[in-house]
């Protein structure tokens, strides 16, 4: 199947390794030019010299997704140095997990800035790019966690913030050729979750609770927003595709 990806501008936020990174190889592989952004700028370099390496169309922004500024030169060199851009998946996001008594007011905030104000500067700054082409794709990367976790309640809000946000855009946005999906990881193996201290017995936790008995890997995420990125989907917004092995609740 074509995806019809092939000259499209894709930028991937926190892409500098694990889902983000395999999501911009992904794109590219389908002959997007990819712009990897990340907070760090070490392992983003790193990651757009490996996809050129490969042969892939990949350029780096360096920016924290959660400042205006950032996100704005972000946009415009995404422009000035591929032409246009096409594609936004937000997926910068890192957790501050702890159970509510114990959560301070710097880790809900942390939380909500990275998640969802970083989304809605990024897509504020695409969407006139968008409309005036008549053609855009904005995919959140959401989260099983949406559903609710404990330990997760500033995680989870932003999660179900991020599907909250993609069906308005949705709606707002539809008539300009734009459509705006989630999409839901369940359990995937990247240097986020392998970091956690609990690592190990959510792993486990994670496959006795899914039907499909292995652990996620980042191409799982990769194919499902290249999927909804793509030509193909154009009939398809407002929605959340859990890619969770089964596993809902
Ligand atoms: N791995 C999982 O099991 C899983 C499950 C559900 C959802 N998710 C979501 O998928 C996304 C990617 O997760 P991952 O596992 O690949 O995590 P990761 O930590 O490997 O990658 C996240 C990237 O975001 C970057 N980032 C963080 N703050 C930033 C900022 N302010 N500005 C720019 N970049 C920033 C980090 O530097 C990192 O490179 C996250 O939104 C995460 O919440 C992951």
């Amino acid at each position: 199947m074509d995806l019809g990806l092939n000259g499209k501008v894709a930028i991937v936020t926190g892409s500098a390794r694990g889902l983000g990174a395999a999501t911009a190889r992904r794109l590219a592989q389908e002959g997007a030019k990819v712009v990897i952004t990340d907070i760090n700028a070490e392992l983003a370099e790193a990651t757009a010299k490996a996809l050129r390496g490969e042969g892939l169309a990949a350029h780096c922004v360096v920016g924290d997704i959660t400042q205006g500024a950032d996100v704005k030169r972000l946009v415009d060199e995404t422009v000035a140095h591929f032409g246009g851009v096409h594609v936004l998946v937000n997926n910068a996001g890192a957790p501050r997990d702890k159970y509510l008594v114990k959560m301070s007011e710097d880790d809900w905030d942390f939380v909500m800035a990275v998640m969802l104000k970083g989304a809605f500067l990024a897509t504020k700054a695409v969407m006139p790019h968008f409309i005036g082409q008549g053609w855009g794709r904005v995919i959140n990367i959401s989260s099983r966690a949406h559903l609710g976790n404990p330990t997760q309640a500033n995680y989870s809000a932003a999660k179900a913030g991020l599907i909250g946000m993609a069906r308005a855009l949705s709606k707002e946005e539809g008539r300009y050729g734009v459509t705006c999906n989630c999409v839901a990881p369940g359990f995937m193996e990247t240097e986020m979750v392998r970091a956690l201290p609990t690592y190990e017995t959510i792993k486990d936790n994670a496959i006795a609770a899914q039907p499909v008995k292995r652990v996620g890997q980042p191409e799982d995420i990769a194919d499902a927003v290249a999927f909804l990125a793509s030509e193909r989907a154009g009939f398809i917004s407002g929605e959340v595709l859990h890619v969770t092995g089964g596993r809902y609740g």
